[in-house]
């Protein structure tokens, strides 16, 4: 499927993202340094942190209690946050927009 990608600086861009990874995984492989996914995926970080279209949050697995506990100490968190390395990429998420949370 394709996402597009709002970066911090608000540009966008769309581009291809292979089923099996994370969307953390995408940002990082198509160069979007503003994720930092310090923890390499784990859940222990919250430096993946998005805000992801409001009509595909039911398309992503639920949010975990660890997830939920990092999220907390994310600064703009709101409805639509989550976790980029939790989410898995699948045909579900074909042309959903993901914008890279604030830096905390
Ligand atoms: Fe660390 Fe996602 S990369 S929580």
């Amino acid at each position: 499927p394709t996402i597009t990608v709002v970066d911090r600086a608000g540009k966008e861009r769309t581009v291809d993202a292979e089923v099996g990874l994370s969307v953390m995984e995408v940002l990082k492989i198509n160069g979007f340094d503003d994720i930092l996914a310090l923890c390499g995926g784990c859940c222990s970080c919250a430096t993946c942190h998005v805000h992801v279209d409001a009509a595909y949050l039911d398309r992503l697995p639920p949010v975990s209690e660890d997830e939920d506990d990092l999220l907390d100490a994310v600064e703009d968190r709101d409805a639509t946050s989550r976790l980029s390395c939790q989410l898995p990429v699948s045909e579900a998420l074909e042309g959903m927009r993901v914008t890279i949370g604030a830096e905390d």
